[in-house]
């Protein structure tokens, strides 16, 4: 009689390849530890170089949890879809055997609307937007001829609900990358590729700096937030397992956040 896997095996990623971008810092770095400490191997794009301290420092704790990382350093930004697939080509390597695609590296632009330049919006719609959908459909274009099942993470946020406080670029590219989430999701779940966002509240990250510099504000949003702390990268862990893993092989589509509750206030 054969009996189903456990919770905990559909957990495990063990022979699993996952692409994260953005992986050298913050949360894309705890998302790729994770990922390793399930099993999985990693495969990281990010703009600094390799020999930088964090990617050397990425490189440590990946290889300490019995994981390799295919590392390269390349500027997201402007990507075309060529580029794309030339990109996940590389990452599938000779095993081809890349199943997870996790969608972080992202930027913010912070300031009134009326002063937002062109190039500024441009790109951050780009890297937060079109670079996440020329991404996947890469994947799924490679994985699809072959049934092979795979996973996509995006990084939305709590300025996927939200419209923010001069954000708009990021808010607009934050919402938009739900919409695509779930379009994508009606699109190839069948095909046996689920696509679902993680919208991260305030994580205490490079990305947050600015905030936690401004006492006053620092103080305004902390106590709204019910958790009453802010993320650490770490709090992202859980999530991104799960949402790499078969144990949500019937979750597609929808966006799980990890904000301490700020959304639910
Ligand atoms: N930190 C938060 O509070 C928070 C909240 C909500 C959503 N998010 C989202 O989570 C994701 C990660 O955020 P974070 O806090 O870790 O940011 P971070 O700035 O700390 O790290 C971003 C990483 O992406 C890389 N990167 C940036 N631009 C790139 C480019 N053009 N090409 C390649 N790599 C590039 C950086 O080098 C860095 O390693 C983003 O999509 C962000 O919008 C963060």
């Amino acid at each position: 009689m054969s009996s189903s896997p456990s919770v905990m095996d559909q957990l495990r990623l063990d022979g699993r390849s996952a692409l994260v971008t953005g992986g050298a810092q913050g949360l894309g770095r705890a998302i790729s530890v994770a990922l390793a400490e399930a099993g999985a191997d990693l495969v990281v794009l990010d703009r600094l170089p390799e020999s930088s301290p964090e990617a050397s420092a990425l490189r440590t704790e990946l290889e300490a949890r019995g994981a390799t990382l295919r590392y390269r350093q390349v500027d997201l930004v402007s990507l075309t879809s060529s580029q794309a697939e030339e990109l996940i080509a590389w990452a599938e390597g000779d095993e081809g055997d890349l199943s997870v695609l996790v969608n972080n590296a992202g930027i913010v632009d912070r300031g009134p609307a009326v002063e937002t330049s062109e190039s500024d919006w441009r790109r951050v719609i780009d890297l937060d937007l079109t670079v996440p959908f020329l991404l996947s459909q890469a994947f799924a274009r490679r994985l699809m001829p072959e049934n092979r099942p795979g996973n996509v993470i995006n990084l939305g946020s709590i300025n996927s609900f939200q419209g923010g406080i001069e954000v708009a670029s990021y808010a607009a590219a934050k919402h938009g990358l739900l919409g695509l989430t779930k379009a994508l999701a009606n699109e190839w779940t069948a095909t046996g590729i689920t696509v679902n966002a993680i919208a991260p509240g305030y994580m205490r990250t490079q990305f947050t700096q600015a905030h936690r510099a401004d006492p006053e504000r620092y103080a305004t949003m902390s106590a709204r937030i019910p958790a009453e702390r802010w993320g650490e990268p770490t709090d992202i862990a859980g999530a991104a397992v799960f949402l790499a893993s078969r144990a949500s092989a019937y979750v597609t589509g929808t966006t799980l956040t990890v904000d301490g509750g700020w959304l639910g206030r």
